[in-house]
């Protein structure tokens, strides 16, 4: 199942090939921590490509509503993924995802894609294929470095990146966050869903526990920019230090 799966996916807009492979930026946080937007922003000023990892549980989740799957039935799941043909790019000023033709981007943060994705997230060998197909486009994208965001990505996914960092915030800086995006919902129903998803993941992921070598960079008392700031200055003394500068 995971060979063929992934092949498609590999068709994903790569053109040419780097002098290596490019340097890996994991950034790991729980939901509201503002990893996605603070890695976006940060792999734009690195020159870096950035890959979104949970667009593709989204997208399965997405994939897998389509056929009338419930994604709290791992069976299930599991047979709707044997045709999962998933691509996605890792350019920061043309982001898209896409499903076989069908391009999803703004389809995969509707609300019931989102109420579905933990389900999906949470079978053992959809996670396995999925890991292998972003160090996979990782390794042939010809970039010098992809900031690579979300859970596990600095434990199980990229063990080894030069820079692993676990972006937190405090749980009611990550709801008040969130529902300041989400206008129509309030505080409290956010902070409930919030909560909710944190449960549902922690129990395939910790991700709120940094692992050893992994930077905490704390964004409860950072604006967004600071925040980036924060990341860039890890990358900096990490890719600094390494290289002896
Ligand atoms: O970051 P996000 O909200 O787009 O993630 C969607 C879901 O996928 C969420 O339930 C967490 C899960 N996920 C995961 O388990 N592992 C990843 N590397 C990325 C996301």
């Amino acid at each position: 199942m995971t060979e063929s799966l992934l092949k498609p996916a590999l068709s994903a807009p790569v053109e040419g090939s780097s002098a290596g492979a490019p340097a890996v930026v994991a950034i790991d946080g729980p939901a509201g921590s503002g990893k996605s937007s603070v890695s976006k922003a940060a792999a734009a000023r690195l020159g870096y490509g950035f890959l979104d990892t949970g667009a593709a549980y989204r997208a399965l989740a997405w994939h897998a509503l389509e056929h009338g799957v419930d994604t709290s039935d791992a069976t299930a799941v599991l047979e709707v993924f044997g045709d999962f043909d998933y691509a996605i790019s890792l350019d920061t000023t043309d982001r898209w995802v896409r499903v076989g033709s069908v391009d999803v981007t703004a389809a995969i943060r509707e609300p019931r894609v989102t109420d579905a994705v933990s389900g999906v997230a949470r079978v053992a060998p959809v996670r396995h294929a999925v890991n292998e197909l972003f160090r996979r486009l990782v390794a042939s994208a010809p970039l010098p470095g992809v900031v690579v965001e979300g859970r596990d990505i600095t434990t199980v996914v990229f063990p080894d990146a030069p820079v692993r960092i676990l972006l937190t915030a405090a749980p009611e800086v990550r709801a008040a966050r969130r529902s300041a995006e989400l206008t129509s919902e309030d505080a409290a129903a956010v902070a409930a869903a919030l909560h909710k998803r944190d449960a549902a993941d922690s129990t395939v992921v910790d991700f709120l526990t940094a692992a050893e070598g992994v930077e905490v960079v704390d964004s409860t008392h950072l604006d967004f920019e600071q925040t980036v700031d924060a990341v860039l200055s890890v990358v900096d003394s990490t890719m600094g230090a390494r290289d002896g500068r």
